[in-house]
């Protein structure tokens, strides 16, 4: 299986990937966790992303189908869950080419759709583990104890870009160069549409029907 997760930041799919890595045995390929990880390292790519992470902007194109082409050459013939990517059409036609090369295919992409309202609340109580990636909300779905990750006891953190007015910048972002995706995936009969407003459990059964 090798399913892209599209929809607005906050919207669940970082969320969503946890349970679906479990159900199809699949490796979660998030370029927003890889980028924050080349940040916290300091690397050539990391310091070049941060600016554009800060702001809310998308990382060029070039420089994200570089990123993903090395990975899924180390992942060839394991089953993907794309978390944030593609985010642009540029980035979907590069991630065919890429498929096309490995003699693979996107299975699916499914997207969670929500207010934007919802996304803004939603972000600003985020916390996620800089270790494993898990992600919590201190509203919605806090850890067991309190500011740290319960699978690993890593202190959690609040994520830059979680500031009300990057958020508000991510989603313009997110409205003209990410949502005519579904357009493109759509006219290949692979887009499937689960509504993202909900309890974790009921977007998980929803999204388990969609699949
Ligand atoms: P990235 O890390 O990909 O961020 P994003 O797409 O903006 O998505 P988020 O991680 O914010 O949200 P999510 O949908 O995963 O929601 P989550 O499950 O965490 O990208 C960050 C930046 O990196 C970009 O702005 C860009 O600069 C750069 N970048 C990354 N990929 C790129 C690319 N391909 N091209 C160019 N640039 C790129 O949930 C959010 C919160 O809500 C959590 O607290 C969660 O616990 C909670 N929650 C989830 N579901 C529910 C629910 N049903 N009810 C209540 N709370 C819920």
């Amino acid at each position: 299986m090798r399913l892209i997760l599209l929809g607005p930041p906050g919207v669940g799919k970082g969320t969503q990937a946890q349970f679906l890595i479990d159900r199809f045995e699949a490796i979660q390929l998030s370029t927003g966790d890889l980028l924050r990880a080349a940040v916290r390292e300091g690397t050539e790519l990391g310091v070049s992303a941060k600016g554009y992470m800060d702001r809310g902007e998308l990382v060029p194109d070039g420089v994200i189908l570089g990123l993903i082409g090395e990975k899924m050459k180390e992942l060839s013939g394991k089953a993907v869950i794309f978390d944030g990517f593609p985010r642009t059409v540029p980035q979907a036609e590069g991630l065919d080419k890429l498929m096309e090369e490995l003699n693979l295919e996107v299975d699916k992409a499914l997207e969670l759709t929500i207010d934007d309202e919802i996304v803004v609340k939603r972000l600003g109580s985020r916390r996620s583990c800089p270790e494993c990636g898990r992600v919590y909300n201190i509203m919605f779905a806090p850890p067991k104890d309190e500011g740290v990750c319960d699978d690993d006891g890593t202190k959690l953190i609040l994520r830059d870009d979680d500031k009300e007015e990057v958020i508000r910048n991510r989603l313009r972002v997110y409205h003209d160069q990410t949502a005519p995706l579904s357009e493109y995936y759509s006219n290949v009969g692979k887009l499937l549409q689960v509504n993202g407003d909900g309890k974790v459990e009921e977007i998980k059964a929803r999204v388990e029907e969609a699949l």
